[in-house]
This record gives structure tokens, C-alpha cells and sequence, in this order.
């Protein structure tokens, strides 16, 4: 990347240029004064490299050298020599090497930044956003943003090798009221009127399918106005696609294919494929997840039948009424949660719903329980079978309804493998999870709501239970999970006017009300629709995964936080009054 500033990167320097003139410029990282000579560690984006001044290099150049701090902006002119042996950093890229300064420029002086630019710098996230520019200073950041880059590019690369044709689709849409928030961006020129900031493309690229593209894709941004967690942000961006013409196995191994090339391209690991699949049914009753991490065992294992007739009334009433009893088994855990630990285990279960949280420790000769004087000793030696218990291991129980049951034991889980600290490995263990339900439940509301979205083909089979037994029908639907996150979801969609119109009314849309808001899709459908399916894939979470990074945040350049404020440029502000009489709109004082 030469420029008028420099011929070549401070990382870019290899024992090759020894004894060549370099002309290089970047940021001071480190500066040390021994009195007759100065070392400086300069850094750009493609790594550092020692500069040297000495006393030799003539007294203007060295009182000049003098002058310099760290993060000042250099550019200078050298030769590139092996340092002497004692002299090697093994800890740098181009630790036996250095430039010895001849011609110094300072291009611009810096304050003493407030946080450390070093990949060590444990600064408050409050101090690093707020400095985000000085925190991406960071060679790990930088590293982050340029793998992003990377992966769109291949992504890019891939989609258009496989025919795709990217897209944009609107950033001022229609507000949606389903799903989660909207944005609202008030227009101006139709006063009291709204746009709606995408939560993701889905109504548009389905429309392209119907316009005959075929194949579509785009890097995209989506907004939603939901609480935010480890994973979440409110502008995220997707890797969003739509293809016509496909069933769920026409679209499966593409993604597959586009994943491996990622992870070969960027991590030198091929994945194995196909990857495995697994029923949304089969993961919640295995692993009380609908996105099960299959890097560790530990299954729930039903204890119905054994506990049924039980004198332990919260058992034997939990399965008359319907419910489960399950379990899993920590093995090897005791010893390892004292008694303090199990209660607050049994308050995180409580979280979940769970009312309870039974334990059977398991001990030859004196297993300790809670329960041992409910239960009797042939379903508490059947239960320890069931559950392959041995010495040494925990057993957990909970009896509810199946939806508490299997959600509570399955974040139970995960909160077990933190805590014994389950060795892990470096696996990346991907899965489809399919056949989800089309609809569920919401009890605040009474109705039912999609669970994927109002789009989303109904399996062919399950079609005609769709008035009848709308909670038996499944969606033709796939999510794709690794290691306990969701990194995308997609579906067939309905492509059918009057399925879709079903698919509304089941959803409880009158049908004026299914017109008003999604007119433009069902008009749409009227007028040759070729069957289609699509996913969207998670970007900033795909970057997690790749660079083994748990906070979303730290894969973003500019990230949010909890409350959905940039720190650094004070994003939301109020807005000037003139700017709200132009829309018509009055704030009420807070
Ligand atoms: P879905 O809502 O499942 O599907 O979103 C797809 C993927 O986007 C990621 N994601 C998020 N990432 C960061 N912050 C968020 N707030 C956030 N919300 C979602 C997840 C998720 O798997 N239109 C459909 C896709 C389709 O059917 O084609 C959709 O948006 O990784
Ligand atoms: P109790 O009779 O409510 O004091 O409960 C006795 C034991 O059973 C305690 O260890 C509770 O945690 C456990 N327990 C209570 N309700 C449940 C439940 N629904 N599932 C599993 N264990 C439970």
C-alpha cells in the first residue's frame, strides 16, 4: 500500500529488505529514551517494526526524536538492519529486525491517550467505547475489522460464483408490527406518517422472487428495538438471501458450502459435510434447546414412567397432569457445588419456571438427596440407572409441564458445563435444527404467533391441520446452530395467495387487517410465484464464532450498548425544535 508517505507497512518488513531504504509512517506504539539513543515501536495496521535514532543520525534529527510520545503520527526514512542478536524480540513479527531513522517527519503530535493501546488493556468498556477510534488502534480490533472484511468478501465471492445477484432493498420501509420493534423514522413531507427501519429484508426479497431475479443475496443491515444481550444488537447485519425454485435440500448444502468455504478460507478447518440434523422436537427433548451445543453430552433423560406412581406428590402430579418428569446428570460433579451452590442452581432453575429443582447426589453406599425420603429405594435405584449414574455424580430433576421442564433443564445445563468448566475443545460442532412448529402460543395475547415468521411455508403433510390443529402443524423451516448459537434461520415460504391468507388467519388477521399491513406481499403473490425458500444468517455473530469472541460488541466497529447509546458520539440526542415542527411532532416533557 505505497504512498507519498511510505514505500511499504511497518509489518510488511521481512529479513529481505535488510540493507534497503524504507520510507514507512504510523503511529509511535512504545518509545524508549536510553539517553544516547531512542527506540520506537512505529504501528500501522499491518503490524510494527523498531525504529532506531541515534546520536548519529545528527543532532537535529535526534533533538526532533526527542520531541516524540506515544500515539504520535510519524513518517520516516530509514535502513532496514538485523539487530543484534541480544537485541531479538521473539514476541514481534519483525522482532530481528529495525530501521535506523535517517530523515524524521512528526506528521502529528497526540495527547496521552486514555486507555493503553495494547491487546492486554483491560480499560472499562465505558472508557474503550467512548474511545472506540484509540481502542481500534488495537491490533486485535484491527484484526477483527479486517477478518470482517475478509468473510464478506468471500461471502460475496461464493454468491456470485453460485448465481446470486446482490440486491438493496429499502432502509425506509413500511413499519411492521409484528416480530419485534420497529425503529420509526418520521417523515417530513406526509406528516404523523412513519417509516419503518427493516427488521430484516424479508417482505422485499421474497417480492424479487416474484420479480423473476432468481437468486438473490445482500450484506445487509436490520434494525430491531428489543432488549439487548451477549448476541444482540439493534442494528446488526445479516447475510441475507432468497432463492426461487428450491426445496430445503436445494438450499442446505449451498449454505454448507458457503460455511465451509468461510471456515477453511479463514480458519484452515474443513468442516464436515453435511452437517448433522436433528428435529426441533428431538433437540428440545435432548437437549432443552431449540440451538442444542453438542460439544458435551449430559442429555436430559425422561423419568416419567418411573416416577409416575411415585409418593413424591410433585412427581407423580406433574406426569398425571400431563407433564415430565426429566433429568440430566452432571457426571463427576460432586465435590465440586457445595450446598450453597445447589440452592442457587435451584434459583436459576427457578428462572426458567422450574419451581423446583430436585438433586440426587450419588455416593455408593450414601447417596444424599433432598428427596430420598420421598421416593422409595427402587425408583431411586432405578432412577440412578436410567441416568448411568455412578459414584461421584449429581443428578438434577425437574417435574413440570414439558415446555418448563426441558427450557429449565436445558439452560440448567449449559449454566453446569460453565461451572465445571467442561473442557470443551475447539470443535466446531454445526447442525440444522428443522421442523420447528409453525405457530405458538402466546398467552398474553391469546393467540398464536409465528414462530419463525407470517411467511413460512407450513410442511405440505401438516397443511390441512392448519384450522383444525394449528399446534400440530410444522413449518418447513431450518435454523443452522454451532456450539449452542443460532447463527441463521430460513425457511420455504408460502407462495400461495390462498395459503397465505390461511396462514393469517390462523395467525388471528382479519383479513382487512392482513391487507393493510401486508397488501403489497399478498397483491404481489397474485401474480405468478415461483416456490421459494431463503435464510439469513447472522454476520456480526458468524465474526463471533470465527475470532472466538463471546461480546457482540467487540465484532462491531461502532457497537451499541444496553441502552442503545454510541458512547462516543453521544447517539441518541435530542433533536433542535425546529427539526420537530418540520415533522409535526411534540415531545411531552419527561
Ligand atoms: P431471523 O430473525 O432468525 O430471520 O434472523 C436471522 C439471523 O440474524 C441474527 N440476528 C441477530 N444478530 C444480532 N443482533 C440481533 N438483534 C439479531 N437478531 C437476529 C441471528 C439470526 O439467526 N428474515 C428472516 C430470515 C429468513 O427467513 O430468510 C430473519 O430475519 O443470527
Ligand atoms: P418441597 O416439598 O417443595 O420442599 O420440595 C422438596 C424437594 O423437591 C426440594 O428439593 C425441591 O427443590 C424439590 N422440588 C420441588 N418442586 C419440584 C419440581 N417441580 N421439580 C423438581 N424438584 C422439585
Amino acid at each position: 500500500m505505497q504512498t507519498h508517505f511510505r514505500s511499504t507497512m511497518c509489518g510488511n518488513i521481512t529479513p529481505q529488505d535488510v540493507e534497503k531504504r524504507v520510507k514507512l509512517a504510523g503511529w509511535v506504539d512504545t518509545r524508549r529514551d536510553l539517553g544516547g539513543v531512542i527506540f520506537i515501536d512505529l504501528r500501522d495496521r499491518s503490524g510494527k517494526i523498531q525504529l532506531v535514532i541515534n546520536e548519529e543520525s545528527g543532532e537535529d534529527l535526534f533533538k526532533e526524536g526527542e520531541k516524540i510520545r506515544n500515539e504520535f503520527v510519524l513518517s520516516v526514512q530509514g535502513t532496514v538492519v538485523k539487530r543484534a542478536e541480544e537485541n531479538i524480540n521473539p514476541k514481534m513479527a519483525t522482532g530481528e529486525l529495525e530501521v535506523i531513522v535517517d530523515t524524521l517527519t512528526i506528521l502529528d503530535t497526540a495527547h496521552t491517550p486514555p486507555i493503553y493501546i495494547e491487546d492486554t488493556d483491560h480499560a472499562n468498556e465505558t472508557a474503550r467505547l467512548k474511545y472506540r477510534y484509540l481502542d481500534l488502534r488495537k491490533p486485535r480490533n484491527q484484526q477483527v475489522l479486517m477478518t470482517r472484511a475478509k468473510t464478506a468478501s468471500i461471502v460475496r465471492k461464493y454468491l456470485e460464483k453460485n448465481g446470486f445477484c446482490e440486491i438493496e432493498t429499502p432502509m425506509l420501509a413500511k413499519p411492521t408490527p409484528e416480530g419485534a420493534r420497529d425503529f420509526l423514522v418520521p417523515s417530513r413531507v406526509q406528516k404523523g406518517k412513519f417509516f419503518g427501519l427493516p427488521q430484516s429484508p424479508q417482505l422485499f426479497k421474497q417480492i424479487l422472487m416474484v420479480a423473476g431475479m432468481d437468486r438473490y443475496y445482500q450484506i445487509v443491515k436490520c434494525f430491531r428495538d428489543e432488549d439487548l444481550r451477549q448476541d444482540r444488537q439493534p442494528e446488526f447485519t445479516q447475510i441475507d438471501m432468497e432463492m426461487s425454485f428450491v426445496t430445503k435440500e436445494d438450499i442446505i448444502p449451498i449454505m454448507e458450502g458457503m460455511l465451509s468455504e468461510i471456515f477453511k478460507e479463514i480458519k484452515g478447518i474443513e468442516l464436515e459435510t453435511p452437517f448433522q440434523r436433528m428435529t426441533y422436537q428431538e433437540a428440545m427433548a435432548r437437549y432443552g434447546s431449540d440451538k442444542p451445543d453438542l460439544r458435551f453430552d449430559m442429555e436430559l433423560v425422561d423419568l416419567s414412567d418411573i416416577v409416575e406412581n411415585s409418593d413424591f406428590n410433585v412427581f407423580a402430579s406433574a406426569v398425571s397432569k400431563g407433564g415430565k418428569v426429566r433429568a440430566i446428570n452432571a457426571k463427576g460433579a460432586q465435590g465440586q457445588l457445595s450446598n450453597r451452590a445447589l440452592k442457587k442452581l435451584e434459583s436459576f432453575a427457578k428462572i426458567y419456571k422450574a419451581k423446583g429443582l430436585a438433586w440426587i447426589d450419588v455416593t455408593d453406599g450414601e447417596t444424599k438427596s433432598p428427596i430420598l425420603k420421598f421416593i422409595s429405594e427402587e425408583e431411586k435405584t432405578a432412577i440412578i440407572e436410567r441416568m448411568s449414574a455412578e459414584s461421584g455424580d449429581l443428578i438434577f430433576i425437574v417435574a413440570d409441564t414439558d415446555e418448563i421442564v426441558c427450557t429449565a433443564l436445558g439452560q440448567l445445563r449449559l449454566e453446569l458445563a460453565d461451572q465445571l468448566e467442561l473442557d470443551l475443545g475447539d470443535d466446531f460442532k454445526f447442525l440444522w435444527v428443522v421442523d420447528f412448529p409453525l405457530l405458538e402460543y402466546d398467552k398474553e395475547s391469546g393467540r398464536f404467533t409465528a414462530m419463525h415468521h407470517p411467511f413460512t411455508s407450513p410442511l405440505e403433510k401438516d397443511l390441512p391441520l392448519l384450522e383444525t390443529d394449528p399446534k400440530a402443524v410444522h413449518a418447513d423451516a431450518y435454523d443452522v446452530v454451532v456450539n449452542g448459537v443460532e447463527l441463521g434461520g430460513g425457511s420455504i415460504r408460502i407462495h400461495n395467495q390462498d395459503i397465505q391468507e390461511r396462514m393469517f388467519k390462523a395467525l388471528g388477521f382479519s383479513t382487512e387487517s392482513a391487507w393493510n399491513q401486508f397488501g403489497f406481499l399478498l397483491e404481489a403473490l397474485k401474480y405468478g410465484t415461483p416456490p421459494h425458500g431463503g435464510i439469513a444468517f447472522g454476520f456480526d455473530r458468524l465474526i463471533m464464532m470465527l475470532m472466538g469472541i463471546d461480546n457482540i460488541r467487540d465484532v462491531i466497529a461502532f457497537p451499541k450498548t444496553q441502552n442503545h447509546s454510541c458512547l462516543m458520539s453521544d447517539a441518541p440526542a435530542n433533536a433542535e425544535l425546529d427539526q420537530l415542527i418540520d415533522l409535526g411532532i411534540s415531545i411531552d416533557e419527561i
